[in-house]
């Protein structure tokens, strides 16, 4: 015991050197309810450790002699430039972390060069983190029974400059948490349903958050939908929660223009696939015709790297951000962004690619390809 105290005292006082050393700093800063909240997934979590392992699973076919003196690690998405293909997934309620909460998370992403993705369950609302500082912004929403909810937050997304829609569709209604219900933790909007939603967190007897989602929540939308919210708005749409080519294609005939191949963090349906898993299943049924992007278990650059070469354009993070958050404010979200920068340049030179254009399927290797 002495030990292993020892072990975590020496890693608590030395700075973090990877990002998943964030998730145990904030380990220790949070309380243990919004600890298990950011960090649980459903059910058995079978998926939760699986978006992780799938990753570990690829290996990495480097090229050598190649000149990799000058490494270029940016990129665009939707057209706008990014430092690096690694963006803010959007999750619910930062202040839980951090008293700043997304205002901080804004500015942080800003710092890197990358784009935030406002979750719809975001702690301050999307004009408060509109003006929190001057960046390229997506706007994740969900739609809801009353439509007019989400169009006025569609509407209010656009008048403040947010450049993309990302809608959520793996969410008809909350996936089982058990951790969350083992804790009581419950969520009540502070505003109203109209309006964007402050997420306040406090013990009680049943799982408020849940009953507040699955009433909310349009669980009988169909991909018809989708054409009603591309008939509302000029912002490009991202679909997010993708798993099968099948989907995909429905996706793609939709009308979308762009696809997030995403479990949810693991939080929604338990023995979904790893992303990592489907991505290429997803990319060869796009063929091409709009960007694919992947989350899920992204924690070190090689595994960016891995996705790049998959066919992702770029990755989202959604618990490392979280994590920065909680153990170090703007600085931390700042620091794991410029880790996975860091760790993707590194896996780039020792692979041989100089550029994202660089990373092909053939500096991959997955269980199912042929030796
Ligand atoms: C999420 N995610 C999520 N997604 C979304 O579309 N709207 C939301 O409000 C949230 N909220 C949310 C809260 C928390 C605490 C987590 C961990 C996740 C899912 C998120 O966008 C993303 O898909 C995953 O977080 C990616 O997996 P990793 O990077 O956390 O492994």
């Amino acid at each position: 015991l002495v030990h292993a105290t020892q072990a975590l005292l020496a890693k608590i006082s030395s700075d973090p050197v990877k990002v998943e050393d964030f998730k145990e700093l904030a380990k220790l800063a949070l309380p243990k309810m919004y600890y298990d909240f950011y960090a649980g997934g459903a059910e058995d979590e079978h998926t939760l450790r699986d978006n992780i392992q799938a990753f570990q699973r690829i290996t990495i076919r480097p090229r050598v002699l190649v000149d990799v003196s000058q490494i270029d690690t940016s990129t665009t998405i939707l057209g706008y430039p990014i430092s690096s293909p690694i963006l803010v997934a959007p999750t619910a309620a930062h202040k839980l972390a951090f008293h700043e909460g997304e205002l901080a998370t804004a500015r942080a992403a800003a710092a890197a060069k990358t784009i935030m993705v406002l979750s719809y369950s975001s702690s301050f609302s999307i004009e408060e983190v509109a003006s929190s500082c001057n960046a390229v912004r997506f706007f994740q929403l969900y739609i809801f029974k009353r439509r007019n909810v989400s169009r006025q937050l569609l509407e209010r997304a656009e008048r403040y400059g947010y450049k993309a829609i990302v809608l959520t569709v793996d969410t008809p209604r909350l996936g089982r948490r058990e951790n969350d219900i083992r804790n009581k933790m419950i969520a009540v909007p502070e505003k109203n349903l109209e309006g964007l939603v402050t997420i306040d967190v406090i013990p009680d007897q049943g799982s408020k958050f849940e009953t507040f989602a699955n009433k909310t929540l349009d669980d009988s939308m169909r991909w018809e939908d989708i054409q009603w919210l591309r008939s509302i708005t000029t912002l490009p749409i991202l679909i997010k929660g993708i798993l099968t080519h099948e989907d995909a294609t429905k996706a793609v005939e939709a009308g979308v223009d762009g696809i997030i191949v995403s479990n949810h963090g693991a939080r929604q349906l338990d023995f979904a696939p790893a992303t990592v898993t489907v991505l290429e299943e997803v990319v060869h049924a796009v063929k091409g015709k709009v960007p694919v992007l992947l989350d899920g278990g992204v924690r070190r650059g090689t595994d960016v790297f891995k996705a790049l070469a998959l066919g992702a354009q770029a990755v989202l993070i959604g618990r490392p951000v979280l994590y920065g958050l909680a153990a170090k404010g703007e600085e931390g979200v700042r620091t794991v962004l410029e880790m996975l920068k860091n760790e993707l340049e590194t896996s780039m030179a020792l692979s041989g690619c100089p550029s994202i254009k660089d990373i092909t399927r053939s500096h991959v290797r997955t269980h199912y390809d042929k030796l």
